[in-house]
């Protein structure tokens, strides 16, 4: 049984965060609610109590954890050594969604970095995530909540649809404000490169760093070589019906989801279609309500990354036995939001 805690006044608060330290220090898992999506908490400097969470997640070993952190004196505790262009990006951008790697102590059990010579290094804003590392003294190892494969849960009820019975606590902290996880930035080198977009994008990075000092692993942008963030490789964050993209000028949109979804019915198919609120209100007349999930409004980026992952999830008690969603622009925070939809959707895409 798992036990999920609201942390909606003062004293809740400071019982709930108490009995969550307990834990984490005791060597249990917890899960908590972050900026960018909840985690699964457990003693980053324990290898037993990670084992934990592989356990839980079903996540493959090889497959490295990120270290959660309250502040710098936390940082050195774990990192052998940060990079001059490291510390320019802690500067500007930690307590926040970002997660810098850099050299490992040998504090750092080898068991979660999966072999590497580097840890993930993430300080994260949400007060609850900052109140819980503090409560419980230690970085904390945290993947996203989710079963290995999974949409990335974004509330406390998709995480207990993941996790009930198989950790003791979570920690209810309301709906995550980014809803994509932490950009994953490689800052050791020449250039900064980005492992993994997330809401603190490559112009702002750039803005930082200086233009032309940045790059994106170009596995993440079509290119079939290996990309450099172990997890980065496997399929993610698919809903259970296979689901295809489809992309292209917005203004094209209404009439290639009217085509896709009229065709498949016509197959025999229950289609659901994961798209803004301006090509569903042109499905109106072919689609029932309940197979409509409504992810923002077109363009309105960050309330689409907000939404996509609870969208994603909202298919899986519902009788769609194929999906449709809308591609966005790959600019800015598009290009996180694209990066989690094609990795969704196997590849699967439509031009409109
Ligand atoms: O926003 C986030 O980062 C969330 C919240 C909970 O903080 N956490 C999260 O963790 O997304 P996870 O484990 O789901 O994703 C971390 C990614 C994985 O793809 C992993 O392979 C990669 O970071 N990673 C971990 N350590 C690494 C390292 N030393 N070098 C390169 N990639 C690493
Ligand atoms: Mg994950």
């Amino acid at each position: 049984q798992t036990k999920c805690i609201q942390i909606d006044n003062v004293k809740a608060r400071k019982e709930a965060l108490h009995e969550a330290g307990e834990l984490i220090r005791r060597g249990e898992v917890v899960a908590f609610p972050t900026e960018t999506v909840y985690g699964l908490g457990a003693n980053g400097l324990d290898a037993d109590a990670c084992a934990k969470i592989y356990q839980a997640k079903g996540r493959p070993s090889d497959n490295p954890l990120i270290l959660h952190v309250a502040n710098r004196s936390m940082i050195d505790q774990i990192a052998a050594r940060i990079p001059e262009k490291a510390e320019k990006l802690i500067a500007a951008f930690c307590p926040g969604p970002i997660t810098l790697i850099l050299p490992r102590k040998a504090i750092v059990p080898d068991r979660i970095t999966g072999g590497l010579a580097t840890v993930g290094v993430r300080m994260p804003e949400h007060d609850v995530a900052r109140a819980l590392i503090a409560a419980a003294g230690v970085p904390i190892a945290a993947p996203s909540a989710n079963i290995s494969g999974r949409p990335s849960p974004t509330t406390a009820d998709s995480v207990l649809v993941d996790m009930e019975g198989k950790i003791p606590m979570v920690l209810d902290g309301g709906a995550c404000d980014f809803g994509v996880e932490s950009t994953i930035v490689d800052a050791t080198g020449d250039k900064a490169i980005i492992l993994r977009p997330g809401a603190i994008t490559k112009e702002m990075l750039e803005e930082v760093l200086g233009e032309g000092s940045v790059i994106i692993d170009p596995a993440l942008v079509g290119a079939d070589s290996v990309p450099k963030a172990p997890g980065m490789k496997y399929t993610h964050y698919a809903p259970k019906a296979p689901l295809t993209l489809i992309e292209g000028m917005p203004t094209r949109m209404a009439r290639a989801f009217q085509r896709e979804v009229k065709r498949l019915q016509s197959e025999g198919h229950i289609v659901g279609v994961m798209a803004s609120h301006e090509v569903l209100k042109e499905l109106k007349e072919i689609l029932p309500q309940e197979l409509m999930a409504d992810y923002g409004h077109q363009g309105n980026l960050p309330a689409i990354a907000a939404n996509i992952y609870e969208a994603l999830r909202s298919f899986d008690e519902k009788e769609a036995d194929i999906l449709l969603g809308e591609g966005t622009t790959s600019e800015g925070l598009g290009l996180a939001i694209m990066n989690r939809l094609h990795k969704a959707s196997g590849f699967r895409t439509i031009n409109a």
